[in-house]
């Protein structure tokens, strides 16, 4: 059990991952600004985690690139922060070429503004949200750790700085715990429907856009480009149920937390692809609905095939997913339809 600083707990990898943190006991604090986000979110992973769980999460209202916010997240509570985990950042490809600018202050600006604050409140160990993105069009499919990080639009420039300032750091000075996380295409919901992706805006990924499409708040699916050198010609990606995600998470800190410091970089995948032609098929059988698709030229930033070789995080966390696509189509349908407009009520009394 440890005490534990979440920033961007309250998003869609964030709220599944505090839930299964809160089950293995750690107690929260989190550093949220719900640009991406609802509070209501929270209350549901409270509802969820069970009544004593209330006093074992604190909530800071703040944005990470701010020094005072930081501060405050890192002396509300009545121990000192033993590790950090890092959701909070933006992460839509295609917004980020039309606002570099944001991507990199949010996502590069803010890390650097919380490894600063980790220093002065002498934390050392982290768990950073790196992407699958960052390997740009991979050399080999699957993908291992040792591929080339040479990401192709500007949110994948992001992670690949914030995995390299972060390598910096832990040369700087000895104790530094440090987990990369490259996470392949997060997907799905908690089984319950309480919990589940919410974007705001148009949903830039595949799952909450088919969900969306599937409940009749969308006409139809919009698959970027049908001419990838894929069986049939549809992007295929290696899809990871959001529960097995939020697990990896558990089981990279339980690894830094007994190790020696280090830096670990992991792939969290499943190691099988799926087209989005099958996605789409899987869907409709999950929600018994016809989906209507259109094909549409390809999107900038996009590759044909992303799966991830999953053998390192297996041997180093002794973790591998267990859902599989039918789950990950089941719970987020789930969720889709008991949320059809994502978490509409909002609340503030969390904060
Ligand atoms: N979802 C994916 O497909 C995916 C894939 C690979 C990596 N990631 C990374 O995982 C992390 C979490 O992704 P997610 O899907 O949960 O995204 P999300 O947008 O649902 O969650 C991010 C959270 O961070 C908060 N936030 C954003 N900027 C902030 C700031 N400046 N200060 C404080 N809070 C801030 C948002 O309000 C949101 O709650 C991100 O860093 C993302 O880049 C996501």
């Amino acid at each position: 059990m440890a005490q534990l600083l979440i920033t961007g707990g309250a998003g869609f990898i964030g709220s599944h991952t505090c839930l299964v943190l809160l089950e293995a006991g750690h107690n929260l604090v989190l550093i949220e600004n719900f640009s991406n986000s609802s509070p209501e979110a929270l209350r549901r992973v409270l509802e969820l985690a069970g009544p004593k769980a209330k006093s074992r999460i604190q909530i800071v209202e703040g944005d990470i690139r701010n020094s005072d916010d930081l501060d405050c997240a890192f002396s509300i509570a009545s121990s000192p922060i033993e590790a950090v985990v890092h959701f909070a950042g933006l992460k839509a490809v295609a917004e980020s070429f039309e606002d570099p600018l944001d991507y990199w202050d949010v996502n590069l600006g803010g890390s650097r503004s919380l490894l600063n604050a980790m220093r002065i409140h002498g934390c050392r160990t982290i768990v950073f949200s790196s992407s699958a993105t960052i390997y740009g069009y991979p050399n080999e499919v699957p993908i291992s750790e040792n591929a080339l990080v040479s990401p192709i639009n500007p949110y994948g420039q992001t992670k690949a700085a914030v995995e390299q300032l972060l390598a910096d750091v832990a040369a700087s000075e000895p104790g530094w715990k440090i987990a990369r996380l490259r996470y392949f295409n997060p997907v799905g919901a908690h089984p319950s429907g309480l919990l589940g992706e919410a974007p705001h805006g148009t949903p830039a990924n595949l799952f909450p856009y088919v969900s969306q499409v599937a409940v009749g708040r969308r006409d139809k699916v919009e698959i970027f480009g049908g001419d990838w050198p894929t069986s049939d010609g549809s992007a295929v990606r290696d899809y990871i149920h959001v529960m097995d995600l939020a697990e990896g998470h558990s089981a990279a800190l339980n690894v830094l937390q007994q190790e020696a410091p280090q830096v670990l970089t992991l792939n969290l995948g499943s190691g099988r692809g799926y087209s989005v032609l099958e996605v789409v098929k899987a869907f409709e059988k999950a929600s018994q609905k016809k989906l209507p698709y259109i094909i549409t030229s390809r999107r900038k930033g996009d590759v044909a095939c992303s799966v991830a070789d999953p053998d390192l995080a297996l041997k180093r966390l002794g973790w591998s997913t267990r859902r599989g696509l039918e789950d990950m189509c089941k719970d987020s349908w789930t969720w889709q339809m008991a949320n059809p407009d994502g978490y509409s009520v909002e609340i503030q009394s969390l904060i």
